[in-house]
This record gives C-alpha cells, structure tokens and sequence, in this order.
C-alpha cells in the first residue's frame, strides 16, 4: 500500500495514503484555509499543496472578453466566462494586471494599486469576478507589479516634485555623470534606464519604459506600503500572487556601471541586489504567512542554481519562480533562433536535478510576453497545428511543477500574421523599432520576420470565441490589437462542440493529472535524452508509474522503450486509439500518449 506521512503544525502525526492526501486537496479546494491545517506528505518526500497541483490558468485582461462594446476586454467579460473556463477544469486564475493604470505597458505600469483600471471595471466588478471564481471551487491570483509603478502614480507625481519631497526617496534618483545619465544601466525597452526630470535636475531608474520608474525598495516606507497593498487584496480574498519582475527590487549598491560581460543580459545583474531575500523573507513574515496563498515569482535573470534561493520551502520566501529557460529556448536576447529537443530535455532533466524536494517548479511554455505556444514549440501549419498543440498540452500537464495555460493556448491560437510595425501596440517592439531599425542596426524586413517569431504582441490579440465578426471579443467595429485571421477556423465555440479539439483535449489531460498524483509528484526519468525527435519519460510514485512518449517530428516513428520497460494501458492520447503492452510504439507525426508502466522490474525503483 502506498503511505503519505500527514504533518501538522511540523510534526508527523499519522500515516496515509495518497488518497488522504487528495481528500485533503479536495477539502482545501472547497474553500477551507490551509492556515494551521493539516499538510500531507507523499511517499516521495513532497508535501501536498494545493498551489502544487494546481492548473493555472492565466487571464490577459485586455485581450480576453470585451463585455460594453469599447473594442477593450473587461472584468465583466472574464466573468461572463467562467464557466467556459470551469469546463476545462482548471483550478487558479491568474489574472494579469487589473488596476488603475495608463497602459504605458499595458497595465504593469500602475497608477492606483488598490483602484480597477476604468477601462475594465469597477471594483464591483471585481468583487463579482472574485465570487463568481470562488462559487466555481476555483482560486483567483493577482499580478503584483511593484518593481516599479507608473510614473502617474501619486507617489512618482509627489517624488519628482523637489529634492526635499516626503516621497523622493520613494523611487531612485540620482545626478548624472559627464553630462549623460548616471551610469551604463540599460532599459529592457531599449536605450538607457535613466530618464531626466528637468524639475530638479536629477535622473530617476526604470528598468522597463520611462513611464514606469523603479521603486526604491531599500526605503522601508515602499516596503510597509507594498504590504499594505497586498494586504488590501488578500482580505477581498484573493489566493495570491504572481510577483512580476521580483528579483530585480533590491539595487545593486552605489548603483555601478555593469561590467561588460554582463551587455545584452542584464537581467542577470539586476538580480545580484544584496538585499533581495531579506525583503522577500520580510514580505513573508509580514504579510504570507498569515494567509493561504500561492505565489510565484517572476524570475527573469535568475539562474536554475539559485532558484532553491526564492522556493526552498524552510526558507519561507516564495512556493515557486517561473524560470526562463525553457521559454526562451528559442531566443538569445531577443533574437530568434530556434531550438532543438535535446536541449529542451536538458533543461527539464537539469531542473529535475537541482530542485529537490522542498522546491517546487513551475512548468509553462507561454505567457502574454511570449509568442503562442503552438507556433513557437508546436507545428502550426494547417497540417500539424491541432496534433502538435495536444502535445505540447500532453508535456506541460505531465510534468513534475505547477502547470500554467495561457489564454487561447487551450484552443491552439496561432502567431499574427504581422506585415508591419504599425500593427504592433507593444512598447517594447515599438521602441525596439526606433533604437534598431531608424538606426540602421536592422533591416525593417529583418526586424519584423524577428518580431513575427518573437513579438509578445501574438499572445495578445484577441480570444477567438466564435465565428463572427471580431471573433467574438468584441461589439466594436475593431478590437483594440487585432483579431488573428484565422478565427473562423480557431474559435472556443467550434472547439466546444469538437469532441477531437485542442480545447477538448486540454479538458481530458486536465481531468488525467488531477486524478494521477505520479504525474503532480512523481519522480522524472528521461528514457532517452539524446534523441532528436521522441521525448519519452516516466513519472512514478510509489509503485505507480507512467510513461509519456511524444514524437516532437512531422515525420512517423518507431520508438523501442528500454527492456525494462513495457507500456500498458493508455491512459490518453491525442491521435485516439493506440497499441497497448508493448515495447515498441509506433507513432504517428506529433503524436502523444500517456500510458500506464505496465510491469517493471521486481524492486525496481527507476520508475
Ligand atoms: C514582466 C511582465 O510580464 C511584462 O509584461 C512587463 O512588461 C514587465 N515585467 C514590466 O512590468
């Protein structure tokens, strides 16, 4: 029989299985606070939490549902489709930002953190939003965006007043050097990450836009009022947070220039700040520990080996951090590569190895700074596109982590056909224009067949919801970024009534890792790393195993498992019925199975 361990308040106080443990999941699931109740520990080492077999699905406000006509999604669009997003069965909502803001970046530029961007709502709303997820047994996340603020943000407003203003410290000013800005710090969107305020004389930080100004976290005045913040939220009853940019609060002190191995990857100075997780450790105590939340970090510039750092659970700072190696396989600072599937492998063998378990991962392939997720690792030409998103959803959801779906990922969405840089409302592909392509660096036709690959702005156009007009987002005459062509074609309402869709599909790879803890927590072993098109491997727990084979080609393969290993039941598989006990699988181009072990070794502890 398998045992789980049941902790409480530390101590081991009982044994169980891992059914107990589900049961407790389910308790939680229910509504009941985590606080001072009981934790399973499975027979592997893991505690069960609720956040760790959590499905996520993240909500890109804007680009979502658009209830009132203004070509704008909004919060009551989002509740207006809950249930579409009940039926595929995930169990957290992140939503991306949702305040006051003046959508210099899109709402990550916040004018008033405890205010709802106009253009979305009211705070009724949100309380609407709120229950309406809660009434769904689901869990609502909030993007907590306090690196910076936007620079209409009161404090910014009052800070860039004089020298002598009750909130200058708030940010981080400083005089320039030689004439030019204080030192050779960078802005993600592009030229220098210090802007003059002619008011006093002095330049502020901003690692991203102009319009968003760093806060200044080594003033314990931001620090109280980031607490506060959260506290504001978490007492409406939200589950947490997904910390955006986190690593970078802490300065580096005496703001040096970076040395030049750090040119092009920044992000990676941006994180040494000697103060970093004393203030997550702090914003811990303050404020986490005395709810039960979820939160994942944010993790640009952090590496694999100094993840333990944010997640290690006895380090009481974050559950989890969203590492970039995976996502941004395909890219060197921002320029398009492509990648192959042992290098992908390698990374999650890599992160299998260094996380043990009192860290736990996080698994995602997509997001609204991404491109889609079927066109960047999948296959999206009319032949490959429906099998080649099935698998890339097989993969994410049967992985050791938390999984997170973005958006339209779960009907197969595509890249935008972009021809133009007037199409683009992204700052950051904008600017990118003005500092490489007017400056001769690239070709306008080099840069826009990068952006066509790399642009965040294919994550965010429009969920195709049907057929008609706008695809459904919208009433106006014209949504705010354009709707992707091929709506007709992709769209939620097709999708629902296609028992073969992606949409679908994603329902049945759900359901199958909410009932299968082996693939929550089981232990990962790669069967083959070297190999250039199959990605087989096993996830096992206790004396239940499974075997995922995916055959990342467009081309019809034979796989042969190890002599070990004999694939039995098949649990799912995204071209339907396949052979069943056997070692020799024959795969058809992007197919994807999920099978149960169906013997293995007497005493085996491989799988
Ligand atoms: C990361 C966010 O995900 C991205 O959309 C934003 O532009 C930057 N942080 C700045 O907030």
């Amino acid at each position: 029989m398998r045992t789980a361990s049941v902790v409480w308040a530390g101590m081991v106080l009982c044994s169980g299985c891992v059914l107990a443990s589900l049961a407790a999941s389910e308790s939680r699931r229910a509504g009941h606070s985590n606080v001072g109740t009981s934790v399973s520990q499975l027979e592997n080492g893991y505690q069960d939490r609720w956040w760790k077999d959590a499905v996520v699905y993240q909500v890109y406000p804007r680009s979502f549902k658009d209830s009132n006509g203004d070509g704008i999604g909004d919060l009551k669009g989002i509740t207006s489709e809950l249930d579409y997003i009940q039926k595929l069965g995930v169990s957290v909502v992140w939503l991306s930002p949702h305040y006051d803001s003046p959508n210099a970046d899109n709402g990550y530029d916040i004018r008033d953190y405890r205010k709802v961007m106009a253009e979305f709502g009211s705070m009724d709303d949100f309380d609407a939003l709120l229950k309406g997820i809660k009434q769904r047994h689901m869990r609502l996340i909030l993007d907590l965006v306090v690196n910076h603020t936007s620079d209409e943000n009161y404090w910014f407003v009052e800070s860039r007043k004089s020298k002598d203003n009750p909130y200058r410290n708030y940010y981080i000013w400083r005089a320039g050097q030689d004439g030019g800005p204080p030192n050779n710090w960078t802005s993600f969107f592009s030229g220098s990450a210090w802007k003059f305020d002619p008011a006093t004389n002095e330049y502020y930080l901003h690692y991203f836009a102009d319009k968003q100004p760093d806060l200044n976290w080594d003033n314990p005045k931001v620090r109280q009022e980031v607490y506060g913040i959260m506290k504001f939220w978490l007492d409406k009853g939200v589950d947490g947070f997904r910390m955006d940019v986190i690593p970078f609060v802490s300065k580096v002190p005496g703001l040096p220039n970076y040395p030049s191995s750090y040119e092009g990857r920044v992000q990676y100075f941006y994180t040494t700040g000697p103060h970093l997780h004393e203030y997550l450790q702090e914003m811990n105590k303050e404020v986490l520990a005395k709810y039960d939340v979820m939160t994942v970090g944010e993790a640009f510039g952090v590496t694999l080996e100094q993840t333990p750092m944010f997640v290690d659970e006895r380090r009481h700072e974050l559950n989890m951090i969203f590492n970039f190696d995976a996502v941004r396989l395909d890219q060197d600072n921002g320029r398009w590569l492509g990648w192959k599937l042992p290098d992908l492998k390698a990374i999650y063998a890599r992160q299998d190895r260094e996380l043990d378990k009192h860290s736990w991962n996080t698994i995602f392939l997509s997001n609204h700074d991404n491109p889609r997720l079927v066109s960047a690792f999948g296959d999206d030409s009319a032949t490959n596109r429906v099998a080649s998103a099935k698998l890339l959803a097989t993969m994410i959801l049967s992985l050791k982590g938390t999984a997170f779906i973005y958006q339209g990922d779960e009907l197969g969405m595509t890249n935008y056909p972009f021809r133009d840089i007037n199409e683009f409302d992204d700052i950051q592909a904008k600017n990118g224009w003005t500092a490489d392509v007017l400056t001769g660096k690239y070709t306008a036709g080099q840069y826009l067949a990068n952006l066509r690959k790399t642009s965040r702005d294919n994550a965010r156009t429009p969920m195709q919801w049907d057929d008609t007009a706008s695809a459904g987002f919208t009433s106006a005459p014209k949504a705010w970024l354009a709707v992707n062509p091929n709506f007709p074609a992709i769209n939620a309402k097709q999708e629902m009534n296609d028992p073969a869709s992606v949409y679908n599909y994603y329902r049945q790879m759900i359901e199958l890792r909410k009932k299968t803890p082996a693939l929550v927590y089981g232990d990962y072993q790669d069967l083959d790393p070297a190999n250039a098109n199959i990605f087989a491997y096993t996830r096992s727990i206790s004396k239940t195993a499974y075997l995922v084979v995916l055959n990342f080609s467009g081309q019809a393969a034979t796989y042969v498992l190890p002599s070990s290993l004999k694939a039995g039941k098949l649990e799912l598989g995204n071209l339907g019925l396949a052979e069943e006990e056997t070692d020799r699988l024959h795969l058809k181009p992007w197919e994807a199975r999920v099978y149960q072990v169906a013997h293995q070794p007497s005493g085996a502890s491989r799988y």
